[in-house]
C-alpha cells in the first residue's frame, strides 16, 4: 500500500479513480481497466499484443483483438483518460480549444498559408482524435475504397467489400430529440449492430428548412442527396455524426467502453509515452530484425521501461506520433536518420512523407435573423444555462456538432480541364466540401451569422512529418503544405464561390446580409482594390484565412511489396521487419474524400480480422 500510495501523489489528478484501481487490483489480483500507471503490472505479466496509442485505430483493435478471452492486450496511451473529460463530451463543444486534451502541436511556416503557423489537433486523451474531433461521420466516396484495392492490390477494400466493417463499427442510434427522421438519411445502408453510435442531428436549427429549400431552388450540384454515406456522396444532405443521444461516441466511450474495459485480459495504461520501438534478439532466420519490444516513460527525464510483445507490436499512435516513433527508432529515410544521429534500423524513405490533409476555410456572412447559435459563444450565463439542460435532460444546441448539413461538389469541367490529372479517385468522388451552420464559430464579438466552411476533399499537396531534436518528448516538424498546388487554391477558390451562389438562392433574400472580407459578387462586398481581379482577391482572403481540417493521412503509406515507396505492406507489417504492424490513419496513401474517421475505423476493423486470421492460421 506505502508503494500504491506513492503512485498516486505523483499522478494527474484525473488519474486518482484509476490508480486507487491499481491498488484494488493488486490485492484482489483482478487484471482489468484502465491504469494511471504501473510498474509492477509489466513485470508479472507478458503479453499477447501491445499496441501503442489508444485512439481511433488503437481501441478497435483492443477490443476486437480481446474478443477471444486467450488473448492478451496491453495498450500504452500517451494522453490521459476520457473518464471525467467533460467538454469532450459536450458535442457542440468539438470547435473550442481544449488544450488539456491536445497535443497543442503547431505546424512549420505555410507557404500557401501567407507563410502562416497553424495550430494542428490531436487527441492527448484516450479514444485520440475521435475523442477530440468535429464528431463528423463521413465514409467517403465508393471511388476511394475501389482506389485502395487497386494501389494495393487487394480487393478486400473495394467498396462492397468495405460495408462489413463499417457496419460493425457502425450503431445507428435515434437523436437526441428523437425526431422523425424519415427523409433525412437511408436506413438501408446503416448498421443498428455496430459499436459506435452515429446519429443525425438532435436539435432543430432555425436555417434547416431554408437549407432543404435552397436546394430544390438551385437544383445541379445543391442537388438533394438522401445519404451521403451510400459510396455516391455528391449532392447536399443531412449531416451524420458520431453522436450517442447527446454524447460524444468516441472510440474510448465505444470500444472501450464499459461494456469491454473490464475484459481480464484488456489492460489500458494512460499517461505513458511511448519512447520507441526496440528489437528483440534474435533476428529471424531470413535476417529481418524483429521488433516486438516497446520502450516508455512517464516523464522526459524519468527511466524509460521496456514491454515485449510474445506475438506482435501494433503501432496505432496516428499521422504524426507514428512517424515519430518509427524516426526514433532507427526507420525512415537513412540519410535523414543519420544527419540526425540515429542509428539506421531500416531504410524506408517514405517514412513521414506524403502527408495529406484537407484545407478548411470558415466563411461567415451576417444575417439579419438572431436565430442563431452565435450567443452561446459568447454568453457564457447562456452557455451554462444549455450545459445544465445538456446535462440534466439530454437535450438543447449543445448535443450537436456546429454544421447540420453537408454539400459535396465536384469542379466544373471548363475548370477541371485546367489541369492535367484529376486528382479525384472517380467521378462520384467530390473535390470540394461545403458544410452549412447556423452560427460562425470563430466567435464574432457581435452579430449573428450564417457559417459555410470549406474544403478542398482532393488535395493534390503532399507535406511531411520529420523530426525536430530525437527527444521523443519534443514535437515534430509538422508541414501539411497546405494550398501549394494551383489545383489546392483553384478548388478552394470554387468551394467559395459555390457557397456564394448558394447563398443568392431566393430563400436568403432579406436573410444574408454580406461579408464585407469575402471579396466576390452577388452578395455585399466593399472590396474596391481594383487592380486585383475577383481570383486574385479571392486567393488573397483564402491564403490569409484557411486553416487545417486535421485529417492527417499518408505518413506511413500501404503500398505493394514491389512499389519501390511506401512504409507498410498490404497485411499492415513494416517492410522489411517482423513484428511490427502500422494500423491507423497513417496507412492511407490517398487522403479519402470526406472526413477521416470512419475510413480510419474501418481500416481498424478490417486490420483486427486480418490479424486474427494469421494467428489462427499460425495455429495459435
Ligand atoms: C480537431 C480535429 C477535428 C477533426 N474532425 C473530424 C471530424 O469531424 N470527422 C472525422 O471523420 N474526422 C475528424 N478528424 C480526424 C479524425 O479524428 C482522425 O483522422 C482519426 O481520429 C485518426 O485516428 P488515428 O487512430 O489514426 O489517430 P488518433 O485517433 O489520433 O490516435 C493516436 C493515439 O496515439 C497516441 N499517441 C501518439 N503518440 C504516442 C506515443 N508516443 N506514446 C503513446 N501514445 C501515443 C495519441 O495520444 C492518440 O491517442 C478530426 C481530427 C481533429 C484532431
Ligand atoms: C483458451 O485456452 C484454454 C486453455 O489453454 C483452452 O482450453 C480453450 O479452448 C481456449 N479457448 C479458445 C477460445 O481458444
Ligand atoms: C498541452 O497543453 C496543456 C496545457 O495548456 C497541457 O495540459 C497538456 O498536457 C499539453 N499537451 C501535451 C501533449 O503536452
Ligand atoms: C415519419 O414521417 C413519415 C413521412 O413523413 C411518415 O410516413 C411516418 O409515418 C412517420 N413516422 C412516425 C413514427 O411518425
Ligand atoms: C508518395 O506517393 C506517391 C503515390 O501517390 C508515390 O509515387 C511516391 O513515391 C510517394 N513518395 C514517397 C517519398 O513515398
Ligand atoms: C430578435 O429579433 C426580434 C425581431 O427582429 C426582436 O424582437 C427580438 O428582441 C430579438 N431577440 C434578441 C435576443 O435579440
Ligand atoms: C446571456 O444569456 C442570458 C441567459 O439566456 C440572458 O439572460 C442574458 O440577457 C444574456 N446576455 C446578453 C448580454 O445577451
Ligand atoms: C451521456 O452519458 C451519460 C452516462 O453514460 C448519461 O447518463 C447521460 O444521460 C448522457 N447524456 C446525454 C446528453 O445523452
Ligand atoms: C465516369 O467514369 C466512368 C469510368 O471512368 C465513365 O465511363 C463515365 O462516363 C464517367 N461518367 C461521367 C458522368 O463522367
Ligand atoms: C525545434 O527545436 C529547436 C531546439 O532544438 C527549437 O528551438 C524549435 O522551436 C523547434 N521547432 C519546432 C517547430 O518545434
Ligand atoms: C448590402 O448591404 C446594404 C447595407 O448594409 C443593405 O441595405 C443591402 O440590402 C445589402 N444587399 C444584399 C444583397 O444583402
Ligand atoms: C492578409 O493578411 C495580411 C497580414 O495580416 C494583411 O496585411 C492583408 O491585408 C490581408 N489580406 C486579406 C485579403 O485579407
Ligand atoms: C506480410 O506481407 C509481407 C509481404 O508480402 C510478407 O513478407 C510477410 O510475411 C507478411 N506478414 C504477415 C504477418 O502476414
Amino acid at each position: 500500500m506505502q508503494r500504491g500510495m506513492s503512485f498516486f501523489l505523483e499522478l494527474h489528478p484525473m488519474n486518482w479513480l484509476f490508480s486507487f484501481s491499481l491498488i484494488l487490483c493488486s490485492v484482489f489480483l483482478c487484471r482489468a481497466a484502465v491504469y494511471g500507471r504501473t510498474d509492477e503490472l509489466q513485470q508479472s505479466t507478458s503479453w499477447d499484443f501491445v499496441i501503442i496509442g489508444g485512439g481511433t485505430a488503437g481501441s478497435v483493435l483492443a477490443n476486437r483483438l480481446t474478443e477471444d478471452l486467450n488473448t492478451s492486450v496491453l495498450v500504452l496511451e500517451a494522453g490521459v483518460s476520457n473518464i471525467g473529460a467533460v467538454p469532450t463530451q459536450i458535442p457542440f463543444f468539438c470547435t473550442l480549444p481544449h488544450p488539456e486534451y491536445d497535443w497543442n502541436y503547431t505546424t512549420t511556416a505555410q507557404e500557401g498559408l501567407n507563410g502562416r503557423e497553424i495550430a494542428y489537433g490531436r487527441g492527448f486523451i484516450l479514444g485520440g482524435s475521435s475523442s477530440v474531433n468535429g464528431l463528423f461521420y463521413t465514409r467517403g466516396s465508393e471511388d476511394d475504397f475501389n482506389r485502395l484495392a487497386d494501389v494495393t492490390g487487394d480487393s478486400g477494400w473495394s467498396w462492397d467489400n468495405v460495408q462489413t466493417y463499417f457496419h460493425r463499427n457502425e450503431r445507428w442510434t435515434p437523436p437526441a430529440d428523437h425526431h422523425n427522421t424519415t427523409g433525412e438519411y437511408d436506413p438501408s445502408i446503416h448498421s443498428l449492430t455496430g459499436i459506435n453510435a452515429v446519429s443525425l442531428a438532435g436539435f432543430p436549427q432555425s436555417i434547416n428548412e431554408n437549407i432543404i429549400q435552397a436546394s430544390n431552388e438551385l437544383g445541379g450540384e445543391f442537388q438533394f442527396n438522401l445519404d451521403m454515406n451510400s459510396g455516391t456522396p455528391l449532392g447536399l444532405g443531412w449531416l451524420q455524426a458520431t453522436i450517442d443521444g447527446g454524447n460524444r461516441s468516441s472510440a474510448a466511450t465505444s470500444y472501450l467502453g464499459p461494456e469491454f474495459i473490464n475484459r481480464p485480459n484488456l489492460h489500458v495504461l494512460v499517461n505513458t509515452r511511448v519512447t520507441r520501438i526496440l528489437q528483440s534478439s534474435p533476428s529471424s532466420s531470413d535476417g529481418s530484425p524483429i521488433l516486438t519490444t516497446v520502450e516508455y516513460a512517464f516523464s522526459p527525464d524519468g527511466p524509460r521501461y521496456q514491454v515485449t510483445a510474445s506475438k506482435e507490436l501494433l503501432l496505432s499512435a496516428g499521422a504524426i506520433g507514428t512517424p515519430q516513433i518509427l524516426m526514433n527508432s532507427g526507420i525512415g529515410n537513412s540519410s535523414f536518420l543519420t544527419s540526425m544521429g540515429i542509428p539506421v534500423l531500416m531504410d524506408l524513405p517514405s517514412v513521414g512523407q506524403n502527408f495529406t490533409d484537407h484545407p478548411r476555410l470558415v466563411n461567415n456572412w451576417a444575417v439579419t435573423g438572431n436565430h442563431t447559435f452565435d450567443a452561446i459563444y459568447r454568453n457564457s450565463t447562456l452557455s451554462n444555462d444549455l450545459e445544465e439542460v445538456w446535462n440534466e435532460r439530454g437535450k438543447g444546441p449543445l448535443v450537436d456538432t456546429f454544421v447540420s448539413h453537408l454539400l459535396f461538389a465536384r469542379l466544373n469541367n471548363s475548370v477541371l480541364d485546367q489541369f492535367s490529372a484529376d486528382p479525384a479517385a472517380g467521378n462520384h468522388t467530390a473535390h470540394y466540401e461545403l458544410g452549412f451552420s447556423n452560427g460562425d464559430i470563430n466567435v464574432a464579438p457581435t452579430g449573428h451569422f450564417i457559417g459555410i466552411t470549406t474544403r478542398v476533399v482532393t488535395p493534390e499537396s503532399r507535406g511531411s512529418v520529420l523530426l525536430n531534436t530525437t527527444d521523443p518528448f519534443t514535437a515534430p516538424l509538422i508541414n501539411p503544405e497546405l494550398l501549394s498546388t494551383d489545383f489546392d487554391i483553384v478548388t478552394m477558390r470554387e468551394a467559395v464561390k459555390t457557397a456564394v451562389k448558394f447563398l443568392n438562392a431566393p430563400v436568403w433574400t432579406g436573410y444574408v446580409v454580406g461579408n464585407p472580407d469575402v471579396p466576390y459578387p452577388g452578395i455585399n462586398t466593399t472590396s474596391s482594390d481594383s487592380d486585383m481581379d475577383i481570383d486574385e482577391q479571392l486567393d488573397a482572403y483564402i491564403r490569409n484565412n484557411t486553416g487545417t481540417s486535421a485529417h492527417a493521412v499518408g505518413t506511413a503509406a500501404m503500398s505493394l511489396p514491389d512499389s519501390g515507396y511506401g512504409v507498410v505492406e498490404p497485411n499492415f507489417t513494416v517492410k522489411g521487419v517482423r513484428g511490427l504492424r502500422v494500423i491507423d490513419a497513417s496507412i492511407f496513401p490517398f487522403v479519402p474524400s470526406g472526413h477521416t474517421q470512419a475510413p480510419t475505423y474501418v481500416v481498424a476493423e478490417r486490420a483486427s480480422e486480418m490479424i486474427k486470421e494469421f494467428w489462427a492460421q499460425e495455429g495459435f
